[in-house]
């Protein structure tokens, strides 16, 4: 049997093997099976070697693990490398490699939708796990990138991540600004929110967004997708904003990390959207 895991911890929530087991399914891949795992940072090493042994195919790493698993692998190229996140193993000539799926699903997502992101200004909300993977995906083209996060202090690490990227992709240094949480640029084209509010249902971010009434040109983009419609979207939509929720960026992450393990990328179709329903 070849075995995959996801990993993290809590994990009780994650969908990856719904998917992935479809997909297995699918593409009759008979002799694979996609598995959750609740682990401690002490069990990294234990699955980095079980990856390089080949008693286990392949990982996908949620949080809070997905920076810390770093220095035990082999190799950590591209997006991985620049944002600091590794979110699939896989071995390849005898190496562990990290890649980072999350920044390419991300991107992926907005040009399903045919959101043109470049030149754009872009406000992001929160600086957790996540955050480095969608900074990275805009930091090449957008105009201006704004970040707030409650923790003042993890914003400004964020910058400072962002600054080096910026010099590392040889762009102007100028883009990034840390806001105070509670404040907001005057204008922005897409708010994305990174932070867990709004995963339970009913939570508030408490942000205030009246100025965007009526802009139809404003992008509200909440990176959670269960709840399907949370506060930060449904206010959104009554002010005639456009919203979008997490739902297309985890299966194109989902994608890229099924097709780096199985060189098949899986369709996605109706029929896997609905499964997330
Ligand atoms: P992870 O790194 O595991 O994604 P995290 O680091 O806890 O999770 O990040 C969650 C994000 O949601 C953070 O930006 C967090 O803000 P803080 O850095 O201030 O903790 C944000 N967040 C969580 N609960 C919040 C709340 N009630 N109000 C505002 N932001 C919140």
């Amino acid at each position: 049997m070849k075995k995959y895991l996801v990993i993290g911890n809590p994990i009780d929530h994650s969908l990856s093997p719904l998917i992935h087991n479809h997909w297995m399914e699918k593409y009759e891949l008979t002799d694979s099976v996609y598995e959750k795992k609740k682990i401690k940072k002490k069990d990294l090493k234990e699955i980095v070697e079980q990856v390089r042994s080949g008693k286990i195919k392949g990982v996908n790493i949620t949080v809070p693990f997905k920076k810390e698993i770093i220095d035990l692998l082999d190799n950590v190229k591209g997006d991985a490398l620049l944002t600091q996140s590794v979110n699939t193993l896989h071995k390849a000539k005898n190496e562990v490699h990290g890649y980072n799926t999350d920044t390419e699903g991300f991107k992926k997502s907005l040009e399903d939708k045919s959101i043109n992101y470049e030149n754009k200004n872009i406000f992001i909300l929160g600086a957790g796990g996540v955050t480095s993977s969608i900074l990275k995906a805009f930091i090449e083209t957008a105009k201006k990138i704004y970040i707030t996060n409650r923790t003042k202090k993890k914003a400004e690490e964020l910058k400072k991540h962002g600054d080096t990227l910026l010099t590392t992709l040889k762009r102007e240094k100028e883009i990034i600004e840390t806001i105070d949480w509670g404040k907001k640029p005057k204008v922005c084209d897409i708010i994305v929110n990174t932070t867990s509010v709004g995963l339970i249902k009913d939570q508030n971010l408490d942000l205030d967004f009246k100025d965007y009434e009526n802009n139809k040109n404003a992008l509200f983009y909440d990176l959670i997708y269960n709840p399907e419609e949370t506060n930060f979207l449904k206010e959104a939509k009554l002010r005639g904003n456009k919203t979008m929720n997490g739902k297309i960026m985890f299966l194109r992450q989902a994608q890229i990390a099924f097709k780096i393990w199985t060189n098949i990328s899986p369709e996605i179709d109706d029929e896997v959207i609905r499964l997330l329903d």
